[in-house]
């Protein structure tokens, strides 16, 4: 006859079993819904981009190697403007292993420096015949003390936003001759909707915060694209202006945050969650080649759709966007009048 303790003691152990298991699925099914909702969409457009160019800044890496390598499969002429040439050129070698592209050009680009934005510049416009897409995308985040710019800019606003301003502008020229059908990206970030635009304080001299400085200079990007955007499209240039939010990647961009040991703890952790660099720049690769943005310059983009622009919490309006295009002018040496 059975001991009715040890039948107790299995039902209690068939209970709990079973309690776990439960609580397993629901947690792995959990995870799966939340991942299936944070690693967004996908950028379902099969066009190509036969005789188009295309510059990616920041393209060694996250997001932006994945958009170069994603534009280089469709035919496109992709030029990798980045500030360390040895990753970048182990970035080319990948991505024409992988494409079979010969058409990957690696070129110098320090957007912390606006000599090297210039002689960048003077470079495109005097060999490429043609540029009909910029991905503005390189970005540097946290960075835990102040550090500025070759020109004595704060490094994140510096770097985000000044650079990619004379950068964009200097490039104007060349995208113009691509119209109707040319292309600026700006990669954003939604928590931009913190940053606020503090005219004297671009070069750090009310203090520095390292969170605060980059939805600063995220946001300088968002009010960048707008005043863009009403710029071309005031004067029919042609060439359409797209803001974005990529989500939240499991890339370098951290790399600031925490002693370099942490993080390599931190990345896979990390990586369960958010999206790949592959699922991040799928809205950028939307951006740049969808047919049916075409005439929806001026708009913001997250999940490879349009989205509204998130409610700023400093509430920036035309003007501050006006005044920051004004102010940056004069900063980069775009306008010499002081
Ligand atoms: N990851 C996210 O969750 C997330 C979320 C929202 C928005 N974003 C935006 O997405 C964009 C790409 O970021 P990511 O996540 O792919 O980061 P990442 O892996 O750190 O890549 C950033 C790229 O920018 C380059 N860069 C940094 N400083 C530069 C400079 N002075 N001149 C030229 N290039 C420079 C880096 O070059 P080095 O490798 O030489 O440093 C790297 O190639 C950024 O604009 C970022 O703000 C990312």
């Amino acid at each position: 006859m059975a001991d009715p303790a040890v039948n107790n003691n299995s039902t209690e152990s068939n209970k709990v079993w079973t309690s776990f298991s439960f609580a397993l699925g629901i947690s792995a099914v959990g995870l799966l819904l939340f991942r299936r909702y944070f690693h967004g969409a996908k950028c379902k457009s099969l066009a190509q981009l036969s005789g188009k160019t295309v510059i990616v800044t920041g393209a060694n890496t996250g997001i932006g190697k994945v958009t170069a390598l994603d534009l280089a499969r469709r035919n496109a002429r992709v030029i990798l403007a980045c500030r360390d040439i040895n990753k970048a050129r182990k970035a080319a070698d990948d991505i024409k292993k992988s494409t079979n592209s010969q058409n990957v050009v690696v070129k110098h680009l320090d957007l912390a420096s606006f000599k090297s934005i210039n002689q960048f510049c003077k470079d495109i416009l005097e060999t490429e015949p043609r540029l009909d897409i910029l991905i503005n995308n390189a970005g540097v985040s946290w960075i835990p003390q102040c550090t500025k710019t070759e020109d004595g800019l704060e490094m994140q606003v510096g770097v985000n936003h000044f650079g990619h301003f004379l950068l964009t502008n200097q490039l104007l020229p060349r995208l113009k001759k691509s119209s109707p059908s040319a292309r600026i990206i700006i990669v954003s970030s939604s928590l931009h909707k913190k940053g606020k635009i503090d005219f004297g304080n671009f070069k750090s001299e009310k203090g520095y915060h390292q969170f605060e400085a980059y939805y600063d200079s995220k946001l300088a990007n968002v009010l960048f694209g707008q005043e863009l955007h009403r710029r071309l499209e005031a004067e029919e240039a042609g060439v359409s202006v797209y803001t974005l939010h990529p989500g939240v990647i499991n890339t370098e961009l951290n790399r600031h945050m925490m002693h370099p040991l942490l993080l390599r703890l931190f990345r896979p952790l990390f990586g369960l969650l958010v999206k790949t660099p592959t699922q991040g720049a799928q809205t950028t690769i939307s951006c740049a080649v969808a047919g049916e943005l075409e005439g929806l310059s001026g708009r913001y983009y997250g999940n490879c759709k349009e989205e509204p622009f998130p409610k700023v919490e400093s509430g920036p309006d035309e003007s501050v966007a006006k005044k920051l295009w004004e102010i940056s002018e004069r900063l980069t040496g775009l306008s010499k009048v002081d």
